[in-house]
């Protein structure tokens, strides 16, 4: 049995790119991997490390948890719980600030992105947050970690901080393994197809929300840049925004990129974009009613007591062990 981690920070709302690169892969791994254990959370510490409003922020990490169900997932054979909801999080995050340095932290694309951006209020935990976002995945032992190609680079510190911690404390984490989607793991922004579609995006035009009704997601799909050639081929350098629809028509339909190809090569850009669109609909309506449903039941907040008591019992484990091991208290 391999325990797979994965979580999501509730800021803004959640795009088509949440759900093709990651969630899109949860339901599919738990329906390929039956022996696993699937442990997801919404992360809502990380989203404290740029300014939330409280309510908005609480309403957000509900409708993550919602949507994770509304999804496809399986509430029997999940975990789903929230990060601030089990203190080992922070505290072993804090313990492995002691495992990274500075250097490797300056390092990361998402900080160096942020710093670019000229924003004079950065905060010291957007600055620390791999070591966080490394403790959500280590204090349960994950053997993988199903993420977006945005997230790899923090994975990829993920496994040096644990095998840093295994060498001079000797084995005691498991180094986890990312599970990146060969399709699907870079979902651009519609206007802007040299930059990836994020709910921090100000373009509403550049990004599709799980939430969006069908005419909206009509109409993004329609004015989404595309290019003056006209013809339907999957070229990522020349037709960067034709092949990033490329990409979403072939992850959220399961087929190929090369069948999507085939089926429109001497078709136009109007009947591509249209059938895009209906399939997008036919896929996100469903999931929006099935949300509805779970966001005004009560069952909700009895899955996630669920799965703070089995994440909760892990982490406390875990971590007594893992202070004994450093040695921190008495014994
Ligand atoms: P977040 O909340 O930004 O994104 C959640 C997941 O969605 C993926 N994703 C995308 N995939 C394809 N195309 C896109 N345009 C796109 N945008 C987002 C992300 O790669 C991610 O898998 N730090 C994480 C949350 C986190 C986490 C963790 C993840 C905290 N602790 C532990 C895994 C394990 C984040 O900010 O993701």
């Amino acid at each position: 049995m391999k325990r797979i981690v994965s979580g999501i920070k509730p800021t803004g709302s959640l795009t088509l790119g949440n759900y093709i690169g990651a969630i899109k892969q949860f339901v599919k791994l738990q329906k390929a991997r039956e022996n696993d254990e699937f442990f997801l959370f919404i992360a809502d510490l990380h989203a404290i490390t740029t300014r939330q409003i409280p309510h908005e922020l609480r309403k957000r990490t509900l409708d993550i948890a919602a949507m994770y169900l509304a999804c496809g997932l399986d509430k029997e054979r999940t975990t789903l719980f929230i990060q601030s909801e089990i203190p080992q999080h922070a505290e072993l995050g804090y313990i492995l600030q002691s495992n990274v340095y500075m250097g490797e932290l300056e390092r990361m694309t998402q900080y160096k992105d942020k710093l670019e951006s000229n924003d004079v209020s950065i905060s010291s935990s957007l600055f620390t947050y791999p070591a966080l976002m490394a403790a959500d995945i280590i204090l349960y032992d994950a053997d993988y970690v199903p993420v977006g190609d945005d997230q790899k680079q923090h994975l990829e510190l993920t496994r040096d901080i644990a095998n840093r911690f295994n060498h001079y404390y000797s084995d005691f984490f498991t180094v986890p393994e990312p599970l990146i989607p060969e399709v699907g793991a870079r979902i651009m922004d519609l206007q802007n197809p040299e930059k990836k579609m994020s709910k921090s995006e100000n373009n509403p035009k550049g990004y599709i929300t799980l939430f969006d009704d069908e005419k909206t997601i009509t109409r993004k799909i329609k004015s989404a840049k595309t290019d003056s050639l006209g013809i339907i081929k999957y070229d990522p350098l020349e037709q960067k925004g034709l092949a990033n629809l490329i990409n979403i028509f072939a992850s959220i339909s399961d087929i190929s990129i090369n069948q999507i190809v085939d089926k429109y090569k001497n078709s136009d850009y109007k009947t591509f974009k249209e059938d895009l669109a209906k399939t997008l609909v036919d896929v996100l309506i469903p999931i929006q009613l099935k949300y509805q449903e779970i966001i005004n039941s009560n069952e909700l907040n009895e899955i996630l007591d669920k799965g703070r008591s089995i994440a909760s019992d892990y982490a406390f484990k875990k971590m007594r062990k893992c202070k004994r091991k450093i040695g921190l208290g008495r014994k």
